[in-house]
């Protein structure tokens, strides 16, 4: 599909509605996905407790690209695309390891944690390895949340750290350690994964489970008497009221949007679990539960649902066109022990089975898309938070469109 043709599916995209076809099946707007969105936003790469050691690593992979994120031997973390110097071979096969030295093991050429190249036997002897590196891939830590950028100048990360400082200060996350990690694939186009994490008008037919004790589920309940006795409690709970604000912000700058909201739980719910009860210890120094959840965002494609024990993760990428991963992250305290503190089961019960839901709610999704008489459809209130993220989409596209259509007639 040529630029032109997409600037005119952009223009008669009607507002409020999902998106045309196309957007979720022509192989050139997808290509555009990726080189638009995915190789220059901040995407979620895992914790720091997951590399806790010097040498330590672990493969963030995304769209057929593949990066390494390695803590050095100088203790600091650096991300290095997995791509040989020498004819492009993947250097680290395995998702995670340890080592001194990154060995490719069709030649053998080996590089430091740095990704210089150290090792190159039996080249010319008029060969530089000093010059050879492997290519960097920008890397920052919030909190201990480890994100990467693949662009070559990406936007500034400062206004995200700033943003976030106070909302997740009490949760002490640079301490917390990773209970469970999992990830479904979905055989979906990416942006409807992400859209149906954006809507709770699907919660209450989809998810009984989690409806049962999140507001979000029931129009209405976010706000209102629930909300002010969550905010009533905050600051005796060790939260307080720039933690919860009710605000959602958006910072400049491509690919480093952010924003939080706190909102209330309800029926007794503490916490995101089977009977609403504790699952893990409070976090960081959170003194008790205030009965809310703050939904956090961070970058376009990272969200978070924390809770006063424990933090769940989700980050969307995408494999193909019609395939994507959606990979989640529970966080507990770092000294919680399992079996003693926490119950993997327990704590992990939720978000498994909503995701299992929403993952075939999202595949029947891609079916009904593909199908030649699919029709975008109006979107409700509920939906308002995926509109935000269409119509982000489309303004993106567009403003990218219209400057290589320029181009291509200029
Ligand atoms: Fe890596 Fe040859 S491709 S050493
Ligand atoms: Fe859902």
């Amino acid at each position: 599909m040529q630029e032109k043709e997409i600037v005119q599916l952009i223009d008669a995209q009607p507002e409020r509605h999902s998106l045309a076809r196309e957007f979720y099946t022509d192989p050139d707007i997808y290509e555009r996905d990726i080189e638009r969105i995915y190789l220059r936003a901040w995407l979620y790469a895992g914790h720091e407790s997951e590399i806790p050691e010097p040498g330590n690593w672990f493969l963030f992979e995304l769209a057929g690209e593949s990066v390494i994120v390695a803590r050095g031997l100088d203790g600091e973390i650096r991300a290095m695309l997995n791509v040989c110097r020498h004819r492009g071979s993947r250097i680290c096969l395995e998702r995670s390891g340890c080592a001194k030295r990154l060995i490719c093991r069709y030649h053998g050429w080996t590089y430091d944690l740095e990704g210089n190249l150290v090792g190159a036997s039996r080249m010319n002897p008029d060969f530089d390895k000093s010059a050879v590196r492997l290519g960097r891939v920008h890397v920052e830590s919030l909190d201990g949340l480890i994100f990467v950028n693949l662009a070559d100048q990406p936007a500034d990360f400062g206004a995200v750290r700033e943003g976030l400082a106070d909302c997740l200060r009490p949760y002490g996350l640079a301490g917390a350690k990773v209970a469970h990690r999992q990830t479904y694939p979905i055989a979906a186009n990416w942006k409807l994964a992400v859209e149906n994490y954006s809507e709770c008008y699907h919660c209450a037919p989809a998810h009984p489970e989690y409806s049962r004790g999140h507001s979000l589920a029931h129009h209405g309940q976010r706000s209102g008497k629930l909300l002010d006795a969550v905010m009533a409690r905050a600051e005796a709970c060790g939260l307080s009221d720039r933690t919860v604000t009710r605000m959602f912000l958006k910072a400049p700058g491509f690919g480093a949007d952010f924003g939080y909201e706190r909102y209330p739980l309800i029926r007794q719910h503490l916490t995101g679990s089977d009977d609403g009860r504790p699952v893990a210890p409070l976090l960081g120094s959170i003194r008790d539960y205030d009965g809310g959840a703050t939904d956090l965002q961070v970058g376009p494609v990272t969200f978070g649902l924390m809770y006063c024990d424990h933090v769940v993760l989700y980050r969307f990428t995408p494999v193909t066109i019609d395939q994507s991963e959606c990979d989640i992250t529970w966080l507990v305290r770092g000294d919680a022990v399992e079996g003693q503190d926490y119950d993997r089961d327990r704590l992990t019960w939720l978000w498994d089975v909503t995701t299992h839901a929403d993952k075939r709610i999202i595949e029947h999704n891609q079916q009904g898309v593909n199908s030649r008489y699919y029709e975008p459809g109006p979107l409700s209130a509920m939906e308002n938070f995926a509109w935000s993220f269409l119509s982000w989409y489309l303004r993106l596209m567009q403003a990218d469109s219209k400057k290589d259509t320029a181009r291509e007639e200029s």
